[in-house]
């Protein structure tokens, strides 16, 4: 289909959702602003804690299902949009200084929790850019990984590499030793198919070189491939994000990612692109213009095969989609984090590591044989009622008798008047068994979910008196 077919299309799609009708109820934030949802209470409102708070009694908690993410924090540059901590053009010795201390932290995790290895269900290794490593750091990362942790029950082992990292005989090289290690899925940073878009964004990859990436995965026989994608960004067109959607769906790849573009971070360090929008706030399209690239998004992706498997995530197979966000965001796993900056939740208290971009902080606290944790939060039962039932409707639904079972409350009781609110709105549904957003609610989950929100923990005062 044409350009203009396309974006007509989406139009009437978007004119069926009466943006107005929902812009009255309140539950909008004001100018555009924008929160994704992706954990609750929210990372950035953890107090300080030590780690003795946090891990001092963790043999005695509850045990749950464990999940694993690692954090490598160097890139080949920094992209503009980004928020996390990274550093770029690290020399070899400096990564092999971080992943001296990376060790450390594995073997400080497994002594604390009194296990030889951590079993997990699913791993994330992100960042960062996990393939700036070289093929010897990469050998010597994954063996200590493993040796770590227990993988027998993994279900999936992913990791997100970055196009050009993952080029010529070095990068196969690496995508071959991630393969015998039992890496099995890779989430590629694309994010655009447009290389002038590419440039402003700061990205070192073109266009040609995610093509040739994505051969060097197929060579490398890792099966599972995604990329992630970016809408909304300063002079980004219409028809430009058309094209990228176009070319995303002909491409042999398992599944995208779209993410709107976030100017604000939810971390410890701002991006550039805050800086862009103070200077030239005008060069980023407005809201309605973002509400429409998202519905391309969708509509282009459903028309071609790709479905929302989870909020914002689109594949063929469900099956094929990230476990690692599947299992913390709908089954609610705890989480261990290793490496700066990174996020653990185990046994029901959440934590933040240090969030330093020097690594100075991270690797004194490791030297000391501490883990790397500063900043925590013992969950109360308010904000584990709310987590269980905010997280998997923002993701997927609430399975009402799971919800009881683990809460010991029941959805009617705890939020039935705001359930029957955005019902009426035509945002939520329910039947015996689930709570699940519409059609309508899904296109504004982190806006539906953030109704359930505890008011001490809203990101935007006005919302506090949608209802
Ligand atoms: C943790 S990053 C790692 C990906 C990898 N380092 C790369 O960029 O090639 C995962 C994804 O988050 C998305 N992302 C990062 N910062 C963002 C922002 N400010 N707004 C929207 N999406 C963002 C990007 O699509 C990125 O690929
Ligand atoms: S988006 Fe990816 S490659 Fe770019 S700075 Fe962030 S982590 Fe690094």
């Amino acid at each position: 289909m044409e350009i203009k077919n396309w974006i007509e299309k989406a139009k009437t799609e978007l004119e069926k959702l009466d943006l107005g009708q929902v812009r009255t109820s309140g539950i909008l934030p004001s100018e555009g602003k924008f929160f994704p949802v992706i954990g609750y209470p929210p990372l950035t409102m953890y107090p300080e804690m030590d780690e003795k708070s946090i891990l001092g009694d963790v043999q005695n908690r509850p045990v749950n299902p464990m999940i694993a993410y690692v954090h490598i924090p160097f890139c080949p540059s920094r992209c503009t949009f980004c928020h996390w901590i990274t550093k770029t053009k690290s020399r070899a010795d400096e990564v092999d200084d971080y992943l001296d201390h990376l060790e450390k932290e594995m073997v400080l995790y497994r002594t604390k929790l009194g296990v030889d290895k951590i079993p997990v269900e699913s791993v994330l290794v992100g960042g960062g850019t996990p393939t700036y490593l070289s093929a010897k750091q990469m050998d010597r990362f994954l063996s200590a990984f493993t040796d770590n942790f227990d993988l027998s029950n993994c279900t999936q082992f992913s990791l997100e590499p970055e196009p050009t990292t993952i080029l010529g005989d070095e990068g196969l090289e690496k995508l071959k030793i991630m393969k015998d290690y039992g890496v099995n899925r890779l989430s590629m940073g694309v994010q655009s198919f447009d290389d002038k878009v590419l440039a402003r964004m700061g990205r070192v990859h073109k266009h040609a070189d995610t093509l040739k990436a994505l051969e060097q995965i197929n060579k490398a026989g890792i099966e599972n491939t995604f990329i992630d994608l970016i809408y909304g960004y300063p002079d980004q067109s219409i028809e430009q994000w058309t094209k990228t959607m176009q070319e995303a769906v002909t491409l042999d790849i398992d599944g995208f990612q779209l993410y709107r573009l976030r100017i604000k971070p939810h971390g410890d360090r701002p991006g550039n692109i805050l800086k862009v929008y103070d200077k030239k706030a005008e060069s980023f399209p407005e809201v309605d213009k973002i509400y429409l690239m998202k519905m391309l998004g969708l509509v282009i992706s459903r028309e071609n095969g790709f479905d929302e498997q989870q909020t914002r995530i689109f594949a063929r197979k469900a099956e094929s989609i990230s476990h690692y966000l599947r299992d913390s965001c709908c089954h609610l796993s705890d989480v261990v984090g290793v490496g700066v900056s990174s996020w653990s939740n185990l046994r029901g208290v959440f934590s933040l590591n240090v969030g330093d971009e020097s690594l100075e902080q991270y690797y004194q606290l490791i030297d000391e044989g501490k883990v790397s944790v500063n900043r925590g939060l013992v969950r109360t039962h308010d904000d584990e009622v709310r987590r269980r039932f905010i997280l998997p409707l923002k993701n997927s639904f609430v399975h009402k008798q799971t919800f009881n079972l683990v809460t010991g409350e029941t959805v009617q009781d705890y939020f039935g008047e705001k359930i029957q609110w955005l019902k009426k709105l035509g945002l939520l549904d329910e039947d015996k068994e689930k709570v699940f957003m519409t059609a309508r609610g899904r296109f504004f989950a982190d806006e539906v979910a953030m109704q359930f929100f505890s008011e001490k923990y809203l990101p935007f005062p006005e919302l506090a008196c949608a209802s």
